[in-house]
């Protein structure tokens, strides 16, 4: 089985308990989308690729401030919760990163956005190679994943440089789902996006904002001095620079 089938099975095994907490859990709601979402700036009139858009909670961000969105996941049934919340607003593509994105026509997109997905690629220089392909020359690719040291404490102490595949059991409305991905160490990150012709314009270690605080002090703790996510943005190196903020 290849990761893209692993993980587009384990997704559609917890979609509908993945997709109803990643709505209102802090992590999801209160910290990465905000988060992700500063760093996007104006997308209106923008032509934008989503990477990994499980049940298109940022899609429909997009959609509301005046993006033009296609939108792709590995997960037929995460795809399915997608197509119920943005209809045919968005071209939805039921496709996986570790294939190529044939669907998108070169220098055809302003702003790649890839929210929580790329850690589930082994590789990351094929991808990042598409998403310059797909952009126009000055084009911006926002993600986040998976901070390298978080995963290094919890997964591989022993080796921080080491890229490696782990499964961690997540409990989604009171039931455990595995989830297999990939952890690696910040240079593995920065390798794939410089080699492919990007530089970094943001990275960001958000801390987390006053609703987080009210909402529960030791989630907000923990976001504030133990790192979770980590945040780029990171800009083609083109002769035509386009203003995407
Ligand atoms: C952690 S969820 C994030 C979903 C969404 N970006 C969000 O923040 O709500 C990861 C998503 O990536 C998708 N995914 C995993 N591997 C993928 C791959 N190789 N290609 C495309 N999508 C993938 C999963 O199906 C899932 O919907």
């Amino acid at each position: 089985m290849s990761d893209s089938e692993r993980s587009a099975q384990q997704y559609d095994e917890m979609a509908v308990s993945y997709a109803a907490e990643n709505e209102t859990n802090i992590f999801n709601s209160l910290f990465e989308r905000p988060s992700t979402i500063t760093l996007l700036g104006d997308v209106s009139g923008r032509a934008v690729l989503e990477v990994g858009c499980g049940a298109g909670p940022l899609t429909a961000w997009l959609l509301d401030h005046g993006a033009e969105v296609t939108a792709m996941d590995a997960s037929p049934r995460m795809l399915d919760l997608a197509r119920q919340r943005v209809g045919n607003r968005a071209g939805l593509v039921a496709g996986s990163l570790e294939d190529g994105l044939d669907f998108q026509p070169d220098r055809s997109v302003d702003l790649v956005v890839a929210s929580l997905v790329l850690h589930y690629v082994r590789d990351w220089h094929p991808v990042f190679s598409e998403f310059r392909r797909v952009l126009v020359p000055g084009g911006v690719v926002v993600f986040s994943t998976h901070h390298p040291a978080m995963d290094w404490q919890l997964h591989s102490v022993e080796d921080y440089f080491a890229v490696k595949q782990v499964t961690e059991t997540w409990t989604m409305l009171g039931e455990p789902f595995d989830v297999t991905f990939w952890r690696r160490p910040l240079t593995a990150m920065t390798a794939a996006v410089s080699s492919a012709g990007f530089v970094i314009e943001q990275l960001v270690e958000p801390v987390p904002g006053p609703e987080i605080e009210q909402r529960d002090p030791e989630i907000a703790r923990r976001l504030r001095t133990e790192p979770s996510f980590i945040f780029f943005r990171v800009r083609q190196q083109g002769e035509c620079v386009l203003d995407v903020r």
